[in-house]
């Protein structure tokens, strides 16, 4: 695999990273994933901008414009030839002495490279299953931050219990997912939490929520309880590896009939519809495999 770090494409012996990064620390930098498709970035430029927007909220000056970050992403893409995955960049405030406060002159270290990763069709198809979980973490998780401790604990409570992902609850309020943002359905109109600094502004609920516009599904974005998630008629997680994924049970129960809706599945098609195509030999390999919730 080629990596990006610090201006240079290297390969996997030659990156390396200091103990001294305060992203190993203090977890302090952010973070962007961004799907490919049949070779092409998806989103990139909302994607981009989400990383400029997180690392002007912590106060890291980055060292790269617009223009050059969609360089260095686009040559991820094809110094390592990727066809279906996804790449990751992150940008931490730079190598210093351990202590809390700001260093004086730290430099960002930026870092970044390309994986395979294969649509999770089996979820996709058959729906998956959530638990609630309480949300305990800080109130700014409108920053794409890399301190996810919250976020780990959560997922791992899920994933033990048998769901591929976790229900954040906070005061009685559902907010998103361990890594997704989440969406219902009630009586034909789509229900999901504001936008504000309790959840991430996901890439893939902006999609939604353009395409439930084009679809003229009715939107609400206004917050909602635990007992209101358990009884709508669909529900499903966002994120951009999972992107349109039904949820079938909730903390054991089925949401609606159990299986994915029809608004729902009104929406995967819509989504399908508006990413890089796949070649014919993209989905003979997708087939092949089903890939991580999120
Ligand atoms: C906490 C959280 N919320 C929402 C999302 C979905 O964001 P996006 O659609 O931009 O991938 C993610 C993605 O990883 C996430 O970690």
């Amino acid at each position: 695999m080629i990596y990006f770090k610090d201006g240079e494409f290297l390969n996997e012996d030659q990156i390396q990273v200091s103990a001294d990064d305060r992203g190993y620390a203090f977890g302090d930098g952010v973070y962007e994933v961004i799907k490919v498709y049949d070779g092409k970035l998806y989103t990139a430029k909302e994607h981009l901008e989400r990383l400029v927007e997180s690392a002007e909220k912590i106060r890291i000056n980055l060292p790269y414009t617009m223009e050059e970050l969609t360089e260095i992403v686009e040559s991820l893409q094809s110094e390592n030839q990727l066809t279906l995955g996804h790449i990751y960049l992150q940008v931490t405030r730079g190598v210093a002495p351990r202590a809390h406060q700001f260093p004086e002159n730290s430099v960002p270290v930026v870092m970044g490279y390309a994986v395979e990763s294969q649509r999770p069709l089996q979820n996709l198809e058959m729906g998956a299953a959530m638990k609630s979980v309480e949300d305990m973490r800080w109130l700014r998780c409108d920053i794409k931050s890399l301190n996810l401790l919250g976020n780990v604990l959560a997922k791992q409570d899920a994933i033990e219990a048998g769901c591929q992902e976790a229900l954040f609850v906070r005061d009685g309020l559902v907010t998103e997912g361990a890594s997704s943002n989440v969406f219902g359905i009630k009586d034909g109109v789509l229900h999901t939490h504001p936008a504000n600094h309790f959840i991430l502004n996901g890439i893939t609920r902006r999609v939604v929520l353009q395409l439930a516009n084009e679809l003229e599904i009715p939107v609400l974005e206004k917050e909602f309880t635990l007992a209101e998630a358990l009884d709508m008629d669909e529900f499903f997680f966002t994120s951009t590896n999972a992107e349109i994924t039904p949820v079938v049970m909730m903390d054991q129960q089925p949401i609606g009939q159990g299986v994915p809706g029809p608004l729902t599945r009104k929406l995967q098609s819509a989504f399908n519809r508006q990413i890089p195509q796949l070649t014919a030999a993209g989905h003979a390999e997708e087939r092949e495999s089903n890939g991580p919730a999120s």
